[in-house]
């Protein structure tokens, strides 16, 4: 029998949660700093909401299961159509725009490679009710902003910036029927993980002749914006999009984070608009986050007419990019003062003293038993910032020395008696 946690999937030991808990502070920091509220939902969802246009990588790794009745269910993959339902739920007396954050934890049958689990946590930013290129640029202010605060450096990863929109006249100044481009789109984000050769060949599979197909996998090679437009013509509302963006960006002094890059596609079918990917600069790993516009998902699941905005952001790849920076262990040790006791006889002060300093807003480790000085302070200088260690000389003069384990300094600390 193999008892150890399933492949791909995480268990998190005390030590493990230091960063866990450093990334999800940061998340939740920059998400209400940016004026984003948080909700929650069930991690298992109807297999219906979840079931995929065919060509999406997430097709074929969603945990699918019966329940004891029968019915069909999933582990959520990701957190939007679960948004998007909550929000046509509610569309009636929702408040627009809406700006809405959660920490979900979404489940994908992935290949494993680096930085890619069966399992993760996602902080997701979502902007509902706004079509202005301003919710594009809050989402990305407060991804930049998670980003700082999580201690990423701004030189170690760019955000890459294209458009659906710019992607889809370029494909129709090709002579590309409308009808094509959705198919065209999953197959183009598949560059970089897919020989050439493949990817036209679903392209073909979708419909696209020869030529087409060869022709828009060269747009791929389109290295700037200027470029595209050229392309695209003068009066493209796409590039005149994107610009609006770029000068928005520049406005909220992140500008220097991103790249125009005509490549990003995204692999989920529901965007269609600007879409975004953040990758670290050497190259090393998968995406750090990514999201875009996906103003009709809501009515593909029966709401109303709603543009709407986002991004998914991973625990898995920041965590591995910040080791890989030398800067995952930097967290200061949060206070803990650690209490130990020579005999069993000092354990009532001992408990009274650890009382009084937790309510003063301390936090304590009483240790459960008498322990000898050395072991106590051996262990104590594992976890703790300050240790109390009490004898029977301590308990008799009513006071004992607090050690500030960093700089060996100590302070008095009075000791009340216990009532004989
Ligand atoms: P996504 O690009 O599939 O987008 O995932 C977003 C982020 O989640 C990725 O950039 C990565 O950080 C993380 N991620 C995804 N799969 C894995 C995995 N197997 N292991 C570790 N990390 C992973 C979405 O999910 C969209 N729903 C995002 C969105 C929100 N778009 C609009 N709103």
């Amino acid at each position: 029998m193999d008892f150890s946690a399933p492949r791909g999937m995480r268990d998190f030991f005390p030590e493990d949660m230091v960063l866990r808990n450093r990334i999800f502070d940061a998340w939740r920091a920059a998400a209400s700093a940016s004026g984003f509220e948080q909700y929650d939902a069930c991690v298992v969802e109807s297999l219906d909401l979840l079931k995929r246009k065919a060509g999406e990588e997430v097709e074929n790794q969603v945990y699918a299961f019966k329940d004891k009745s029968g019915r069909d269910l999933a582990l959520r993959a990701e957190m939007t159509p679960t948004l998007a339902r909550m929000v046509a739920e509610r569309q009636g007396s929702l408040q627009f725009p809406l700006k809405w954050f959660c920490i979900a934890q979404c489940f994908r049958y992935e290949r494993m490679t680096k930085g890619r689990k069966r399992e993760h946590y996602q902080l997701n930013l979502d902007i509902v009710g706004e079509d202005g290129v301003s919710g594009e640029a809050e989402v990305l202010c407060a991804a930049v902003s998670a980003m700082r605060r999580i201690g990423v450096p701004d030189s170690a990863y760019r955000v890459r910036v294209s458009s659906r929109a710019l992607l889809s006249e370029l494909l129709a100044r090709l002579g590309i029927e409308e009808k094509f481009h959705a198919g065209a789109f999953l197959a183009l984000d598949k560059k970089g993980k897919m020989p050439r050769e493949d990817i036209e060949n679903l392209m073909r599979e979708e419909g696209l002749g020869e030529d087409a197909c060869r022709k828009a996998f060269d747009l791929m090679d389109i290295s700037s914006l200027d470029e595209a437009a050229a392309i695209a013509g003068p009066d493209s509302p796409a590039v005149a999009r994107l610009r609006e963006l770029f000068a928005v960006l520049e406005d909220c002094g992140i500008r220097d984070q991103f790249v125009f890059d005509v490549s990003v596609v995204r692999g989920l079918s529901y965007y269609t608009g600007i879409v975004f990917e953040a990758f670290d600069v050497k190259g090393e790993f998968r995406a750090i986050f990514g999201g875009g516009r996906y103003d009709n998902l809501l009515t593909t699941i029966g709401g109303r007419p709603t543009p709407a905005v986002g991004l998914g952001f991973g625990d898995v790849v920041v965590g591995e990019l910040l080791k890989s920076l030398g800067l995952a262990d930097t967290a200061a040790r949060p206070d803990l003062v650690a209490v130990g006791y020579m005999q069993p006889e000092q354990r009532a002060a001992a408990t009274r003293l650890a009382a009084s300093l937790r309510s003063s807003g301390r936090n304590v480790d009483l240790r459960l038993r008498a322990q000898k000085a050395k072991a106590f302070f051996s262990s104590a200088s594992q976890r703790a910032t300050h240790a109390v260690y009490l004898g029977p000389d301590d308990v008799a003069a009513g006071r004992a020395r607090m050690k500030d384990l960093a700089t060996r300094e100590e302070t008095e600390v009075a000791l009340s008696c216990p009532p004989t």
